[in-house]
């Protein structure tokens, strides 16, 4: 019997590293024109006309991509239970020193909250990007404002980010093995997540 459970199927994984290939390039290409400060990333890319191109390319991939990610898992993300909301009161155990459980479905609640975030700066960055992309077909304050919440998404996702690539990789070890292989020792499962782990093998954690 094997001690592996799969977690991401072949394509839910290639879809999650186009996101975050596109995510980074859009990061890079974008500092440049955030702040004059970072103008010295658009070496990265060529120069700034290049550095523009390919932000705009990016945010097309990243857009559909990030969007679609979204709808695959929207039903496991998108309800909290009464775990969930144990799981919200106690913070999820990361402030206690006491060895806590939780009954955890497939995702905890703050992932389920990051894949919400993700999925609402998707769209505003991704509507206020084209008002910035065509800023003559669109009233000046329109434009304005969207230069603003572009900001605040941008600088906002970018933190939520490097807090799920923490939690994901040294906050919680093994965790990467599920969106590089697709399987995930059934140790893990019960650990992390036991509701979801008897959903899918049918054993009690
Ligand atoms: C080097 C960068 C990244 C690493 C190492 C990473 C790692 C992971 C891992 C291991 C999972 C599965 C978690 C589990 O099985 O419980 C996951 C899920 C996910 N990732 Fe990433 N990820 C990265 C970048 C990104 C980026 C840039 C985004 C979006 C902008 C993103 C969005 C998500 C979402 C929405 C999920 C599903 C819900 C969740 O686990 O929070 N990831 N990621």
């Amino acid at each position: 019997m094997s001690n592996y459970v799969e977690r991401f199927s072949t394509s839910e994984r290639i879809l999650h590293w186009i996101v975050t290939c596109s995510f980074f390039i859009l990061f890079l290409s974008g500092l440049g024109l955030y702040s004059r400060l970072f103008n010295g990333y658009f070496n990265l890319f060529g120069g700034g006309q290049n550095a523009i191109l390919i932000h705009k390319a990016a945010g097309v991939l990243f857009f559909f991509t990030s969007l679609n990610m979204f709808l695959n898992h929207k039903k496991d993300v998108s309800t909290f239970d009464e775990d969930d909301k144990q799981w919200i009161e106690q913070r999820g155990g990361y402030l206690s020193r006491d060895e806590t459980h939780f009954n955890i479905g497939k995702y905890n609640p703050g992932q389920k909250l990051f894949a919400i975030f993700i999925a609402v700066a998707t769209l505003i960055l991704g509507i206020t990007g084209l008002f910035i992309w065509m800023p003559t077909f669109f009233p000046r304050w329109i434009v304005q404002l969207s230069l603003m919440l572009h900001g605040l998404m941008f600088a906002g996702s970018v933190m939520f980010v490097v807090m799920h690539i923490y939690l994901a990789t040294i906050g919680n070890p093994g965790t990467i093995e599920a969106m590089l292989y697709g399987n995930i020792p059934k140790s893990w499962a019960r650990k992390h997540h036991p509701k979801w782990y008897k959903e899918v093998t049918g054993e009690s954690p």
